[in-house]
């Protein structure tokens, strides 16, 4: 598998599964582009992968909510890089987003908070895909990569959050955009083939310093018995991105420990 040569733009990839992404495919020979609101975090991620190979990461700062900053960050992007290969959306409002009425009990989850989580984890994909089209089409093996998760294809199991502090209604508009970019991924990957593939990745839930007796939950409904590092999805990327996947579109590659498996 190699990936000289092609070129990526990453959403979110100051994150965890971003980064990860980046990881794979700077690991591979490509160059990313890794957008990020998080200008600091963008930055540190940028030094880290130009430190493992010089050349291979350049930062892009924008706020995702804001359409006419995003259009104009993916021709930065396209520009610097000279074209586009690779399209990764994994920037999202995730289960810990700070952001009042967000993760919030059920009753007290607010329409604001609905839409700016929805702005950025679905909308946002549709102008990335509309902004990078062209460039990826223009490729020749362009592919994008949109990061759901098992909550956009199962429901959650509200028992396993039951006296953990943490919250058991969890976020009905996460759940929401993830089953949406699903359902996007497979629109698009009709409209846009044969020249670009899309596909999505399912993560299942990754430890991350939750509380210990949601962590033993969480493994011991989990076939593979244990939750998710950011290193398991790094694999999946480099597939989808690459040319192993050449016949592979309108796909969601679930990477979730067997989940929802049963
Ligand atoms: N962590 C998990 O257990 C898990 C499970 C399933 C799916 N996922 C998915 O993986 C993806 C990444 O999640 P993560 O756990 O790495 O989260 P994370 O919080 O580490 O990363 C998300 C990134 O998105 C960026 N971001 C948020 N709003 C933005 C905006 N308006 N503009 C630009 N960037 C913005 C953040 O700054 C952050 O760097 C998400 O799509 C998430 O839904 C995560």
């Amino acid at each position: 598998m190699d990936l000289s040569g092609r070129r990526a733009l990453v959403s979110g990839g100051a994150g965890g599964v971003g980064y990860a992404a980046a990881q794979a495919l700077t690991e591979l020979g490509a160059t990313v582009a890794l957008l990020d609101v998080n200008e600091a975090a963008c930055t540190a991620r940028c030094e880290a992968l130009e430190r493992a190979r010089a050349g291979s990461a350049i930062p892009v700062v924008c706020d995702l909510s804001d359409e006419a900053a995003t259009r104009e960050a993916c021709r930065t992007a396209i520009e610097t890089l000279g074209g586009l290969d690779i399209l990764v959306h994994s920037a999202a409002f995730v289960g810990t987003t700070n952001l009042p009425g967000w993760s919030a009990p059920f009753e007290q989850q607010t329409v604001a908070a609905w839409d700016a989580g929805m702005r950025v984890n679905l909308t946002c994909a549709f102008v990335l895909a509309q902004a990078c089209r062209a460039a990826l089409a223009a490729s020749g093996r362009g592919s994008i990569i949109l990061v759901s998760s098992i909550y956009g294809l199962v429901g959650s199991d509200p028992s396993i959050y039951d006296d953990t502090g943490m919250n058991r209604d969890r976020v009905i508009a996460y759940s929401a955009s993830k089953g949406g970019l699903a359902q996007m991924m497979r629109h698009l990957a009709t409209l846009f083939a044969p020249q670009v593939r899309v596909n999505t990745i399912s993560p299942g839930g990754i430890e991350r310093a939750q509380p210990a007796l949601f962590r033993e939950r969480y493994a011991a409904r989990t076939p593979l018995k244990r939750m998710a590092t950011e290193e398991d999805f790094k694999g999946a990327f480099a597939f989808l991105a690459s040319d192993l996947s050449a016949y592979v579109t309108g796909h969601d590659l679930v990477v979730d420990g067997g989940w929802t498996a049963w």
